[in-house]
């Protein structure tokens, strides 16, 4: 299989891990690059639901490899909870197929508490984050004093970085109102997951490297969503990496050029968890959903915000991902509509943006221009060939992919395996 960055196009929740379950049987190696625990990525197979937050989708199929590369910020703990929970479920993980980079940042619990402690202080400005330390996370990355997994594996050096991020992060949290952490306490659950983990942990650039070098199949899993990216979302309204396809390389350490293919997953509406604007956002949508059991967060169960798919911006993430090909899931989450509505343009007052603004107010205040397409009103979950699927369904994902300006490629109408339409 060529070289594949996998990308969600709207907001995150797009059906990634659905999407990279079913790409995975052609690939050799499944890797994360960016994000930690905030993510949860839903597989179903048969009866059986699977929700990853660390691990990449690709380890529910035998014989292949899965790295979480050096792009991703790792709860140790969450991790240790994450890899023990898939195994009683049957799943073989082991160091032979995960490793672990040695230079992805450690989620610390005073990462944890200040992202809480933030978010509380903002009130009614707040992000909405998962509250697993992402953000703060990250901002130590970039501000040069965070600690590495190649840190949490060596008992001396961890303990000695501890004490001083430690004593540094206690009174931050004490300024918030928030309690400060015991030294010993983090120590011993660190050294712990330190422990446990430490046969996991490689230099992924160089095995990728070699992986590359001998033409084996790389399959990237994005996680969140272009619209969550720091650069390219509706910042402050997003996370704290880049969910964007160049995220992939810096994530993992594998060049640009060595990169075939982007893929773009989007849901055939717009969904949203967590503060920020939404334009095309709407209640009768999210209660129709809502209604049908669907769309709660996969890690948080927070109820998704939903409204109809908005081109727009599906539009903007075709042009700062590249993507080529589409898949389009949720499908048949439209089943039972009369009209469907497609965002093809924003307006505030007279002013029409044909592209997302900048500035967030101005985002904020942009009512959605839509088209009308008619619904087909079938079920669609029975259906297996592109050319059995109801003729108006056809149209509606012909429709939004030629607005997003790429190439339909995958349709999914369920969350199973088989519930995949390859074009
Ligand atoms: P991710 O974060 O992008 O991997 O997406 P999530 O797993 O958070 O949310 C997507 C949800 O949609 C999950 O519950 C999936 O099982 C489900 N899903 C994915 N594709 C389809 C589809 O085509 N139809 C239906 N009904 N559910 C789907
Ligand atoms: P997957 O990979 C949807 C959202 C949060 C919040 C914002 C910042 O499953 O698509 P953070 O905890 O990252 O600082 O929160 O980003 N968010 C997601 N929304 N899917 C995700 O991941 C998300 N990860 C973070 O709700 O609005
Ligand atoms: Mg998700």
């Amino acid at each position: 299989m060529a070289n594949t960055i996998l990308v969600g196009a709207q907001w995150g929740d797009e059906g990634k891990g659905k999407i990279i379950d079913v790409l995975t049987e052609q690939a050799d190696i499944v890797v994360r690059t960016q994000g930690g625990n905030n993510a949860g990525h839903t597989v179903f197979i048969g009866p059986k639901k699977y929700v990853l937050h660390l691990i990449p989708s690709g380890i529910l199929r035998k014989k292949k490899i899965c790295v979480i590369g050096n792009g991703v910020v790792v709860d140790p703990v969450g991790l240790v909870d994450e890899i023990k929970g898939v195994l009683k479920l049957g799943v073989a993980v082991s160091p032979k197929n995960l490793l672990l980079s040695e230079t992805a940042h450690v989620v610390m619990p005073y990462h944890r508490e200040l992202d809480g402690a933030r978010e509380m202080a903002k009130g009614k400005n707040k992000i909405g984050t998962t509250k697993r330390g992402i953000g703060p996370t990250y901002g130590d990355k970039a501000a040069r004093v965070g600690l590495r997994i190649i840190d949490l594996i060596h008992p001396e050096r961890f303990e000695a970085k501890l004490k001083e991020r430690i004593t540094e992060n206690n009174a931050v949290l004490k300024a918030l109102g928030a309690k400060p952490l015991s030294f010993e306490k983090v120590l011993r659950e660190y050294r712990a997951a330190g422990d446990f983990l430490r046969p996991y942990v490689t230099n992924t650039v160089v095995y990728l490297h070699h992986a590359v070098r001998e033409d084996r199949g790389i399959l990237f899993e994005g996680a969140q969503g272009t619209f969550l990216d720091i650069d390219h979302g509706t910042y402050p309204f997003v996370t704290s990496s880049n969910t964007t396809a160049g995220g992939a390389c810096t994530g993992s350490g594998v060049p640009p050029h060595r990169m075939d293919r982007v893929v773009g997953v989007m849901k055939a509406y717009t969904t949203r968890v967590g503060e920020g604007p939404l334009p095309t956002e709407n209640a009768e949508i999210a209660d129709m959903l809502h209604a049908m059991g669907r769309e709660f967060g996969a890690t948080t169960g927070r109820a998704r915000r939903c409204g109809w798919f908005d081109a727009v911006a599906t539009r903007h993430a075709s042009m700062v991902n590249g993507i080529d090909q589409l898949a389009v899931t949720n499908l048949d989450g439209l089943d039972s509509l009369d009209v469907i509505r497609v965002c093809i343009g924003y307006k505030i007052g007279r002013t029409r943006y044909d592209y997302i603004p900048n500035e967030i107010e101005t985002l904020a205040q942009c009512e959605p221009v839509y088209a009308e397409f008619p619904g087909w009103r079938t079920p669609t979950d029975k259906v297996r060939e592109w050319r059995k699927l109801p003729l108006n369904a056809r149209s509606y994902l012909k429709a939004i992919a030629e607005l997003t300006d790429a190439e339909l490629a995958i349709a999914s109408i369920g969350p199973a395996r088989d519930q995949t339409i390859f074009l």
